[in-house]
């Protein structure tokens, strides 16, 4: 639970998550949005299991020196997301915080999407949230509380041609459970948020062809699109105690995409 002397902690410039623990998953390779904010809760003082399915969590955790390590998972298994918070607490003793970004993308669109690829959205990104949100409100409740923010996406309040229904949907489902937890868990000194990204440049986005990388930055009102750090800036925000009273919400980081009417 947040005392007045942590609220006041809070508020001392730099070391945003000093002496947190937190649980990252969608660790990947260098440039994800995941392993950025790994970077970031490291340089803010966090302690960080970087998680991830693909193996590159190894590379990324190493980069990151003593105050992090790696865990291969597979958020759609349940005993895969068990074991990771069991290792977080046998490695740093407790968790504070959990990030969950993994996700993994949409490809065919309209009625073109396939029974496989709704099946694998929703598994990723629903059940997946699922999982590692109860499983982190079962180290964090009996220890007094703690953070939560799920990656959701601009695309989870409105419709684009060019994203996947089956992901619109998964994701605007990100946001219902992120409130649930919030709503459920409050009590237990549990916080739950949701960032929700528009286009931003993670590696991946790199190899999006210039006319796409020009017109899906040119939607956001500040007319360009987001970088991996400034997603991870507002994770450690919104998972430090400077936002002891923020809980149950879905924040557009999307340079004003969501605000537009078309
Ligand atoms: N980049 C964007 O423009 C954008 C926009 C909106 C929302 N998002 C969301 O932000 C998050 C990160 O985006 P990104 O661009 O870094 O994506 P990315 O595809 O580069 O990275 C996602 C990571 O999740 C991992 N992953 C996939 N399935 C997994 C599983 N079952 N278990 C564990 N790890 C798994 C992948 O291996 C990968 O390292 C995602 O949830 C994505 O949907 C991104």
């Amino acid at each position: 639970m947040t005392t007045e002397s942590d609220v006041a902690y809070a508020h001392q410039p730099g070391g945003l998550l000093k002496g947190k623990v937190a649980v990252i998953t969608g660790v990947g390779a260098a440039g994800t949005i995941g392993a950025v904010t790994a970077a970031i809760f490291v340089q803010e003082g966090a302690r960080v299991l970087a998680a991830d399915i693909s193996g590159a969590q190894k590379e990324t955790a190493l980069s990151l020196g003593p105050a992090a390590a790696p865990f291969q998972v597979d958020i759609t298994r349940e005993e895969d997301v068990e074991a990771m918070f069991a290792h977080a607490v046998e490695t740093f003793g407790r968790v504070d915080i959990l990030v969950n970004v993994a996700g993994n993308p949409g490809g065919r669109r309209g009625p073109e999407v396939t029974v496989e690829e709704f099946e694998s959205l929703t598994s990723v990104h629903l059940l997946g949230t699922l999982l590692t949100n109860k499983h982190a409100v079962r180290v964090m409740a009996p220890a007094g509380g703690g953070a939560i923010v799920n990656f959701s996406s601009a695309a989870s309040f409105n419709i684009d041609e060019r994203i996947s229904m089956a992901y619109s949907a998964a994701k605007s489902g990100v946001n219902s459970l992120t409130k649930s937890v919030a709503v459920l868990h409050g009590a237990q000194g549990i916080r739950a948020n949701a960032v929700a990204p528009g286009f931003t440049l993670s590696k991946k986005n790199h190899r999006v062809p210039p006319e796409a990388m020009k017109e899906l930055g040119g939607k956001a009102a500040l007319g360009r699109p987001g970088q991996p750090e400034e997603q991870a800036h507002v994770a450690a925000f919104l998972t430090s105690d400077r936002a002891s009273f923020v809980t149950g919400v879905v924040v557009p980081v999307d340079g004003g995409w969501s605000a537009r009417l078309a």
